[in-house]
């Protein structure tokens, strides 16, 4: 039945991106056949080279052809020869917005061989999950400036919350803390409330009323200052996480750290409603200086992609992708920084290939 078939869209991007989709993909033709399954993957050059040659970074028709797809996987964004911004507002935060992908879901958990700076801990304190609001917040592009270029120049940046919002974000997030059933059960909400006593205070009512109906989760609440403390100190602690999007920015970058770095860090941007098209992506950036010398991780790559096949209907790939990815990183890496590994990008693809169903 073709209608059965997992339609991709796949965006390598720009620097290492290419190589580390390519091994993303490797792992996904794989596990296909092992677990039969049929898919097709359309590639798309959206990123710095092409913007550079056309003036465009998503082409007319671009949107319509990703809703055409069940899913999407970005392999990364940034080029020397653009300025910062343009291609992350153009692609990233405009894939995001005008797909409604409004959940950040980034697990943090620390594969088995992965250091972690922190001392003393291990893969059995740090696994929680932080869920990021994907479409608000200072992130909108509400602002302007006044007397710009002047010394008495005034420059507004919004920060806008709705009811809408914060509620979707804030009800997905309990039904994920419930199904993910982990002991502590705990969904931590994460805010300034102290301080941003409009937005925030919404976010705070809207945690409150929406737990009602999740007697059964555990609430509990930090501002963002504290929470970047405890993190560090106890985070072993953390079950669940929900909030704001700029927040969630920065902390889940702390969080990426405590988890082994940008080698490994994978997130999802969810559109969890009906026909809503998703997009996975390793969180580090296209380490141009990197390219073409196959020395990059695609550990983070595989694990997106791990995400895409668990969030598209194939559970049982994900979860194979997933235990081979703890084997390799388990058994066969020496680190999981670029050019440390002991192995080459497309070796480390091969060994999650050949760990596969093991
Ligand atoms: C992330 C990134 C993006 C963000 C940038 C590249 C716009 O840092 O996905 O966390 O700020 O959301
Ligand atoms: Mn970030």
């Amino acid at each position: 039945m073709a209608s059965s078939t997992l339609k991709i869209a796949a965006i390598p991007g720009d620097g290492t991106g290419p190589e580390v989709t390519a091994e993303a993909l490797k792992v996904l033709d794989a596990v296909s056949k092992l677990d039969g399954f049929a898919y097709d993957v359309e590639m798309l050059d959206w990123g710095g080279d092409r913007y550079l040659k056309t003036g465009e970074i998503v082409p007319e028709g671009g949107l319509d052809l990703l809703r055409s797809k069940h899913a999407v996987f970005l392999g990364a964004i940034g080029h020397p020869g653009v300025a910062p911004g343009i291609l992350e507002k153009g692609l990233l935060l405009e894939l995001r917005f005008k797909l409604d992908q409004y959940i950040n879901l980034r697990p943090v958990k620390l594969l088995p061989g992965v250091e972690t700076p922190l001392a003393g801990r291990g893969p059995k304190d740090i696994d929680f999950v932080v869920v990021r609001e994907n479409t608000e917040d200072l992130y909108c592009g509400v602002g302007g400036y006044l007397k710009k270029g002047t010394p008495d120049e005034v420059a507004v940046q919004q920060a806008i919350y709705t009811r809408k919002g914060c509620e979707r974000c804030i009800r997905w997030a309990f039904e994920y803390t419930r199904n993910r059933n982990s002991p502590k059960k705990t969904l931590t909400l994460v805010a300034k409330t102290n301080v941003l006593t409009f937005g925030h205070d919404l976010w705070w009512r809207t945690f409150q009323e929406v737990a009602k109906e999740y007697p059964d989760v555990k609430t509990d609440y930090n501002h963002v200052d504290a929470c970047c403390m405890w993190m560090v100190k106890n985070p072993d602690a953390y079950d669940v996480i929900v909030t704001t999007n700029m927040f969630g920015d920065i902390i889940t970058d702390l969080a990426g750290i405590l988890q082994g770095g940008m080698g490994v860090a994978a997130g999802g941007n969810l559109n969890p409603d009906r026909g809503g098209v998703s997009m996975f992506e390793p969180m580090g950036g296209s380490a141009p200086k990197y390219t073409g010398q196959n020395v990059i991780n695609p550990v983070a790559a595989i694990n997106a992609m791990a995400m895409l096949l668990e969030h598209s209907g194939q559970p049982t790939s994900a979860a194979w992708v997933e235990k081979a990815v703890a084997h390799v990183t388990g058994t066969k890496m020496k680190s999981q920084a670029a050019g440390k590994m002991g192995h080459g990008t497309k070796e480390v693809g091969d060994l999650v290939v050949a760990a596969l169903g093991g």
